[in-house]
């Protein structure tokens, strides 16, 4: 079995503003999803025609968007970054989203729990590139990461990740060409140049756009086999 690497990233930056701090004591156990969880159904209110999760949501405009526009979902994010949970509850609460759940933490704590085919879709926007190679363990995809993100989508859902960082596009696919249960049809460049017009803008996405980097926009597809 591989040793667990621990989470590296940030989980906290600038001291908390008022309000984010009394969104995450009042509003963040609302939420809040269990460890150890068994029904990924049960966390919503409502019926959910389709669930969603996105690691590493950051500020969460991305996952705000896709939540309001299909309230009929339910979406999962994860985020160990606190100012980044604060952020998500503002849009929650500013957007009076009922259709979002929050895990605060490294999301590799959560998976193995997770029942097989329980996602529709998976959404990593511009994951941490950890371009060193001695840091290879610590990115997101890697082949036990892919195969546990394989056996929780459903044949025919979606892989949805992004990233402005050479080093991460070329492991990014790297990885999913290792991996038999993904495909990537591209047929012209553009499918991968430029961003799918429903796909919600990031604060990491426009920051990059801003200092003239090109992002790849990559959607893989959970194949049959
Ligand atoms: C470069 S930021 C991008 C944030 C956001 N997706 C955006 O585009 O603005 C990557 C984020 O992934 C989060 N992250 C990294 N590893 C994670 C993990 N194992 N579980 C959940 N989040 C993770 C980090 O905390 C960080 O906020």
């Amino acid at each position: 079995m591989e040793a667990f690497i621990p989470f590296y990233g940030r989980r906290k930056g600038r001291p908390l503003r008022n309000t984010a701090r009394r969104l995450l004591e009042e509003d963040l156990p609302k939420y809040l999803i269990p460890k150890s969880l068994h029904n990924l159904t049960s966390l919503f209110s409502h019926q959910p025609e389709k669930i969603f999760l996105e690691i590493g949501f950051g500020g969460g405009e991305h996952l705000a968007k896709e939540a309001k526009n299909a309230p009929q979902n339910g979406y999962i994010g994860a985020e160990p970054f606190l100012n980044g949970v604060g952020s998500l509850l503002k849009h929650c609460s500013d957007k009076k989203l009922d259709n979002v759940r929050i895990w605060p933490d490294d999301i590799r704590l959560q998976l193995a729990a997770w029942p097989i085919a329980s996602l529709d879709g998976i959404f990593i926007m511009f994951p941490d590139p950890w371009p060193k190679s001695r840091h290879a363990s610590r990115r997101i995809i890697n082949k036990e990461n892919l195969a546990e993100f394989a056996r929780l989508i459903k044949e025919g859902g979606e892989l949805r990740m992004a990233s402005d960082h050479a080093s991460a596009k070329n492991w990014i696919l790297s990885g999913i060409m290792a991996n038999p249960h993904f495909s990537w049809s591209v047929e012209h460049p553009d499918d991968w140049r430029v961003k799918p017009i429903q796909w919600p803008e990031t604060r990491y996405m426009k920051k990059a756009i801003e200092e003239g980097r090109k992002p790849a926009w990559f959607k893989f597809k959970r194949l049959s086999i």
